[in-house]
């Protein structure tokens, strides 16, 4: 048993998917999330900028003496874990791992398409992994870098984001995948769209939830489970405005936030 917190962090809202089903499959957890608006988003920086600003979540999530670290970002989880996990003494699980387990047994035809951030699709994790697990495995990826600010816009189900998840998606539908894995944590929120242009054959991987299957499993194995919740089960801290973050994370967490959310400044960690 350890009743420490669990850290889980993103550049803003899209990690809440894998906090809905943490606090969905693990009742009993005290989450503390970190969603870095101020610096938003994550996918279309350097490598080195992404590496830097993984470093420091870590580092302010660490100042709650969590138990386990939970990266709830494509971008961050490909092209800064692999680099940094040896960095840190504790355990940081990042969502590709996670989602690609998901995928390889989810498809029939062996063609997956793979939806993320450039940062993501460049580091080529993704299918560096589904090739690994089966090499005559199919893999379609295409970077989506306006799915982001729709969403961390509140643009969830508007005539623009059809046109959006159109254009970028048009190729991976003709290519015939049976799979597609929403590669960014912020891609769920747009879920609804994406699965009408998909259609309704094609299973939709969502990274943040998978992630959470995964922590569960981690933490039964480790005999790490919280027995008690604290008197704040749930804290959120964002790195600018804390009032659309409350709004905007409250209609997906589908539960008040207001109150619960606190503004740091990150540049100090
Ligand atoms: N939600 C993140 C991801 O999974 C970050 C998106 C961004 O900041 O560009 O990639």
């Amino acid at each position: 048993m350890n009743d420490k917190s669990i850290g889980v962090f993103d550049s803003g809202l899209g990690g809440l998917t894998a906090v809905k089903q943490i606090m969905r499959e693990l009742p009993n957890e005290n989450i503390i999330y970190f969603g870095d608006t101020g610096r938003v988003p994550y996918g279309t920086r350097s490598k080195e900028t992404i590496l830097k600003y993984t470093r420091s979540d870590i580092r302010f999530l660490k100042t709650f003496d969590v138990k386990i670290i939970v990266i709830a970002c494509g971008t961050a989880s490909s092209a800064a874990l692999p680099m940094i996990k040896d960095e840190f003494d504790i355990p940081i699980v990042g969502v590709i791992d996670a989602a690609v387990y998901a995928a390889v047994r989810a498809t029939k035809n062996k063609k997956i398409g793979v939806i993320g951030t450039s940062g993501t699709i460049k580091s080529g994790e993704y299918e560096k992994q589904i090739k690994q697990y089966d090499e005559t495995m199919q893999v379609f990826s295409r970077e989506c870098p306006m799915f982001v600010p729709l969403v961390e816009n509140g643009y969830f189900d508007t005539p623009v984001t059809e046109m959006i998840v159109q254009e970028y998606l048009e190729e991976i539908r003709a290519r015939g995948v049976d799979t597609l894995i929403l590669g960014c944590t912020h891609y769920p929120l747009l879920e609804k769209v994406i699965s009408k242009y998909m259609g309704s054959d094609v299973t939709l991987i969502n990274s943040g939830a998978e992630v959470a299957k995964y922590l569960k499993k981690k933490l039964d194995a480790d005999n790490a489970h919280s027995k008690k919740t604290d008197e704040n089960q749930y804290r959120y801290y964002v790195s600018d405005d804390v009032s659309s973050f409350e709004q905007l994370g409250g209609i997906f967490l589908e539960r008040e936030i207001n109150g619960q959310v606190n503004k740091i400044d990150i540049e100090q960690y």
